[in-house]
Formats: structure tokens, sequence, C-alpha cells
């Protein structure tokens, strides 16, 4: 290649420290802040034209580090070995490459044998045992200190405390995830109360691990995989790691491969990139480590990665499609989400026409317009999320720019950003908009459940004047729904007779229809078990709330919050007036179920898991996510995986789709 002119050199060193401000921008959202703006490919294509520069320029290499997670606001530790990052490609190729640069630095021909296994898409922890005692968890850091989440991670279900047999020191690597059922339910009962969901897993389990309030992080149930480890390593290959940590009574890896050539390579990995799908945990690619521990060492490591590992990861499925329009929601908490709406297109097995815009800063930066063509993005479980604009195909003449509103698109009022939230919100709890949600989210099916009472009735009889808080529901007359179009006297005297029935209803709906900031469908009904009656819970003190079953102290906070303002206050004693009858919660008393347990796994034939789940309640039982002590049966259907063999370990009782409909009969005089 023809020398550089120093023009050139000069628009090479400029572009690498733009790439070095906007690579540590990004690694602050990502390690600090768990709140990225781009995906984990972007960030990875941003590195690799960073790596190329830089190889242009030697002169300027390196100057990047591995990222820093420490947030600021915990203790830190230092780690006694290293905790490196690893090299990665999204290249096939570059797996041989790899390879070839191994042997050279080995000054070999032979083979080398390798140990491929799942790269988790979690996050990383170092676990240091003192004298067989667990005395601190770590995370990365800087590599070389890391904030200390010892008691956040000692809620983590099936760690040992205590191991025995082992060095004085030793440190045990791995890394801290959240399940992708658990995550689906947290963000389930968040949209169901209001908030705004996360975006994934890890940023989810990242920003979990970083809490300050133990007792918080134990309900989001996080789980720990560990594959590696620092200090006090006796062993001779990688592959024995599994089984010696195993031994310890430590989750370790199950799914590994050694291998002792390249051949299959492209085939394990395909054959890899189906089964992951049904792993518990999202992975974004596969890490090769030199299996021999006397060539690691010899291998060494760089200031940022060893040179014995690296990893091969997973493009994220992606497609194009034209940007319609967006709007910007109102909710009844008054968040304000910007849906885009998008010509409906085809993206790793679904059907695809709405995105949602979590992220209002990403948009403006984007600079997404209208009409614009732009990449839609699902990686593992992720929401689909917008990732990027096609500006070779906006047209000359260009299309007008995306203003993320400064005032609620309602009722105009200012919107405000609260502390240590990405959320914008409309403040003004008289915002018409946010009223008509809050009516829609009481009638709804997981509230109040009154047939027919949905979005059209509601914003008809708002406009004509006719309710203006839940309440008045109840006094509905028939000329007032009347008024509504295409209602004759059957659909009027139905709807009547839907909000009569449902007065009688059972108490967990009453709960959950108030819309109690943070509390969604799962919550109310932990709330419902514990109270009994609503007067009791609207007086209850801050620490009866934060021993229910289920509920941490923000939680119990918003309660009380909610029950001392006096609009609600005013509402809930209008709502006395009414003459709710609540059903008892365990309605039917069956003694396989009553106050037991039980945890769901696999597919069932007969029941969908929602269908199992309000069963079981039904009958007088919980359901949990995760197996722990307090689980009393795993009900299996088929294709259960690994809850399935953990069950079979702690000797929890395990019920098939059979034993499960064959209980269900069983109902006790
Ligand atoms: S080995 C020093 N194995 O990937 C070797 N890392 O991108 C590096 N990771 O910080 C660790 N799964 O958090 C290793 N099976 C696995 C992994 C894994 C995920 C993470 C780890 C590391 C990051 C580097």
């Amino acid at each position: 290649m023809a020398a550089l002119t120093s023009k050139e050199k000069k628009k090479i060193q400029k572009k690498i420290l733009q790439l070095y401000a906007e690579i540590e921008r990004h690694n602050r959202l990502y390690y600090k802040d768990s709140r990225p703006e781009i995906s984990d490919f972007e960030y990875d294509c941003l590195k690799s034209e960073l790596l190329h520069l830089e190889s242009l320029l030697p002169s300027e290499m390196g100057k990047i580090g591995i990222g820093d997670d420490r947030s600021g606001n915990l203790l830190t530790h230092k780690h006694h070995v290293p905790m490196l990052s690893l090299e990665n490609t999204y290249n096939l190729d570059d797996i041989f490459d790899f390879d070839a640069r191994i042997r050279k630095l080995l000054a070999t021909e032979k083979n080398i044998e390798y140990v491929i296994e799942p790269k988790i898409d979690g996050l990383a922890v170092n676990l240091i045992y003192e004298k067989g005692q667990l005395k601190y968890a770590l995370t990365r850091g800087n590599g070389f200190e890391g904030d200390d989440v010892t008691e956040n991670v000692k809620t983590i279900e099936d760690l040992p405390f205590h191991i025995a047999n082992v060095p004085d020191l030793i440190e045990i690597r791995g890394e801290v995830y959240m399940d992708d059922e658990v995550f689906q339910e947290i963000n389930t009962e968040r949209a169901s109360a209001g908030e705004i969901v996360f975006a994934n897993a890890r940023n989810l389990a990242s920003g979990t691990l970083k809490l300050m309030d133990s007792e918080a992080v134990r309900l989001r149930h996080l789980k720990i995989l560990l594959y590696g480890m620092g200090e006090g390593n006796c062993l001779e290959k990688q592959s024995e790691v599994y089984p010696f940590l195993r031994n310890l009574g430590l989750i370790s890896q199950t799914y590994y491969h050694v291998i002792t050539n390249l051949d299959n390579i492209a085939a394990i990995i395909r054959d890899f990139d189906r089964e992951r799908k049904q792993l518990p945990y999202a992975t974004d690619g596969v890490v090769f480590k030199v299996n021999e521990r006397a060539l690691q060492e010899k291998l060494g490591v760089t200031a940022k990665a060893p040179r014995w590992a690296f990893a091969y990861k997973f493009e994220p499925e992606r497609a194009e499609t034209i940007l319609r329009s967006v709007t910007f929601q109102v909710g009844r908490t008054g968040v304000v989400t910007p849906v885009a709406e998008l010509e409906s297109v085809y993206l790793s097995g679904s059907c695809v026409a709405r995105a949602t815009l979590h992220n209002a800063d990403d948009i403006m930066k984007k600079d997404i317009r209208i009409g614009d063509t732009v990449i839609v993005e699902k990686s593992g479980e992720i929401i689909p999320a917008i990732v990027g604009v096609k500006l070779e195909n906006r047209p000359e003449n260009g299309l007008e720019k995306l203003i993320f509103p400064k005032n609620c698109p309602h009722c105009s009022a200012q919107l405000i950003r609260l502390p240590e939230e990405v959320a914008w919100r409309c403040p003004n709890a008289d915002c018409q908009e946010q009223i008509i949600q809050k009516i829609i989210y009481f009638a709804s099916k997981t509230a109040m459940n009154i047939d027919g009472f949905g979005e059209s009735v509601v914003r008809k009889l708002i406009e004509f004047g006719k309710i203006k808080t839940p309440a008045d529901i109840y006094a509905l007359q028939k000329e007032d729904l009347y008024l509504l179009e295409n209602f004759g006297e059957k659909s009027v005297s139905r709807l009547l007779s839907n909000i009569e029935c449902s007065k009688k209803t059972e108490l967990w709906r009453f709960i959950n229809a108030l819309g109690i900031p943070s509390i969604g469908e799962k919550i109310a009904k932990d709330l419902a078990n514990h109270f009994y009656h609503w007067d009791t819970l609207a007086v209850a003190p801050l620490a009866e709330l934060e021993r229910i079953r289920g509920i941490g102290r923000k939680v119990a906070q918003g309660i009380l919050n909610y029950f001392h303002d006096s609009k609600n206050l005013n509402l809930f004693q209008q709502l006395q007036k009414i003459g709710f009858e609540f059903e008892k919660i365990t309605a039917q008393y069956n003694p396989h179920f009553e106050q037991k347990v039980f945890v769901l796994t696999g597919t069932m034939q007969q029941f969908t898991r929602n269908q199992a789940k309000a069963l079981i309640e039904k009958n007088g039982g919980f359901v949990a996510n995760a197996l722990s002590v307090n689980v009393n049966i795993l009900i299996a259907g088929t294709d259960a995986g690994q809850k399935l063999d953990a069950a079979h370990k702690k000797n929890i009782p395990i019920w098939t789709e059979a034993d499960f409909a064959e209980k269900l009969t069983h109902i006790a005089p």
C-alpha cells in the first residue's frame, strides 16, 4: 500500500479520536449505566473500524481500554488475577486466522486442542473464596478492580457460600444472568404496571446486580454460571474446570465440546446456533479456549485480552423496512413512549409491524425520519429495535426531522424526566389522556374485566362528560349508553349488566384496577392473598407491606404514597360506596394445591402456561419462577430441561401433566 500523505494521516487521526470518544461513551452506557444505546453488534462494528484505522497508523494503537463497569457508589476490591476481555469476530474465516496465530506463537504445526463453550450474554463476576468461604463477589470493573457486589450475589439461589478442599485463596469466574422466563415475567408485570419495559435480560441483570438493596435483588432471581478460574487454578486443562467446579457444588457449564481440529467447525457452530435458543440464558456466540493450561501460560495475555482465547459471535437477525409514522403514546402513569409504526416485515420467525423506541435520546441522535428505510434488529429475546437508518435511500428533497415532544401531546404540560429515569413523563395528574388510560386499565381484562368497556367506549363517554373517574362507571344510566354509536337496547343492557357483574369479583382484580404505580397483576395477587380486605391494605404500615412475599421496599413505598395522595383517597372513598363484593381468594379447597408453591417447566398439551397458573392459583397454590427451598412441586411438561434435572437433584417432587390434571379433579368436600 502506498505510504499515507500527511493530510491522509491527519484525517485518520481525527477519525480515530472521534471513535475513541464514541466508544468510551458507549462503554460508559453499557458497563456503568446498564443502559446501552446501540446493539452489541453496532458496538463491535465501531471497535473493528477503530482496529482497522489503528492498523494503518500503528503509532496510535491501543488507547481504548477494556471498559469499566465500576459505578462509583459501591466499594471496590482488587482481583488477584486481572479479568480481561476477549477478542471477537463475526467472521468464520477469522477462526482459522486466530488458530494460525496461536500456532505461530507456539511455533508448532500441530493441531491445537480447544474447548468451545457458549458465550453467555450476562455480566462477568469474580468469586473470591478465602479458606473455602465466599469472601467477595466482584464485577469485572476496569479489569484490575471491580465493584463489590457480594451481598447481591449471595441472593443467588444454589450458590454455596462455603466450598471444601480448595486452596486457601481461589478465584472462580463466570457470568451472572437472568433467565429469559424471569425477564419476560418482570417485563409483563412492568408493562401491566404502566412502566417502561427493560430492553433485554442482560441490562436488567447488570442493573440489578448493582442495586443497593439486596432484598430487591433477591426478588429478581439472578442466576450464575461459572466457567473459569483465576488465582488458585491447579488444573492442567480448561476442560477439567467444569467438572471440578461442579464437584465443589458450584453451577458450571455443561454444554461444551473439546475439539482436536477445526475440520467441522462450521457445522458445530451451526448446530450450536440452533440449540442455543433452547438454553435458559441468552448467548451471543461461542468462546474458543486453548485447552492445555501449559500452552495458555506460554501464550500469555496482552493488555486487553488473553492470547489463548477468542470469541466467534453471531450476527443479530436484521431486516429493512419503512418507518411509516411515530406515535407518542401517553400511558396511564404519564410515561411517554414513542412507538414506531413500520411497514410489516418478517424477522426471526415473526411479523414485526411496531417497534418501541424506548430510548428517546437515541432516535434523536440517529436522526430517524418518517419515510426512512430503517434497519430493525431482533437478537435473542430483545424486543425489535430500530438500530439504523439507510441514509442512501432517503429522497433528495429530504424528509422531515422527527422531534421528541417537549410537551405532552395531549395536555401540553411540559414533560419531565425524574432523576435516574430514562422515561419522559407528563406530570399533569389531570391530563385527559392519562385519565382515559387509567379508566381503560380499570375496566381491562386483568383488572375489573368489564366486557365491552374498551377504549372506544371509554373515549366516547369521557367526551360526552359521562365519566371522569373509574367510580363514575358504576353510576352510568341507560340513557348515557344510548349516546354510544351503534348501541341499541340489547347492547346497552348487556353492558350495564357487565358493569353490575364486575362488582362481584376477586379482590386482586380490584387492587390491580386501582393502578397503583409499580403494581401489576402479580403483586396485586400477592397483596390480595395477604390482606383479604382492601380497607386494611389502604392503611397498612410500611413494615407490614415489606414483609409480604414478592414485595420490595420501592413497591411498598409506592403503595404507601398512593394511599397518602388526596386525589387517590378521594377515588378510593367513592369506590367504597359502590358495594363491591369480593370472593374469597381460594374459592375451591384442594389439598394438593393449597398453600403449596409450584414451578412450571416444559410444554403441556392441554394447558397453556397461563391456564395452568390460573388453575393452580384457583386451587389455592402459588406459582414461582425459579426453584428454591420454598418450592414444593415441579410440574414438568414435555421438553423440560434444566429445571427438571435440578428438581431431581434437590428431591423436589415432580408431577407430569397427567398428574396435574388428575390432582385438579380432586376437590375436597
Ligand atoms: S472466558 C480471560 N468464557 O465475555 C477470558 N468469557 O467479551 C475471558 N463471557 O468478560 C473470559 N461467556 O464476561 C469466557 N464462556 C465464557 C464466556 C465469557 C461470556 C464474557 C465475559 C468476558 C466477556 C468478554
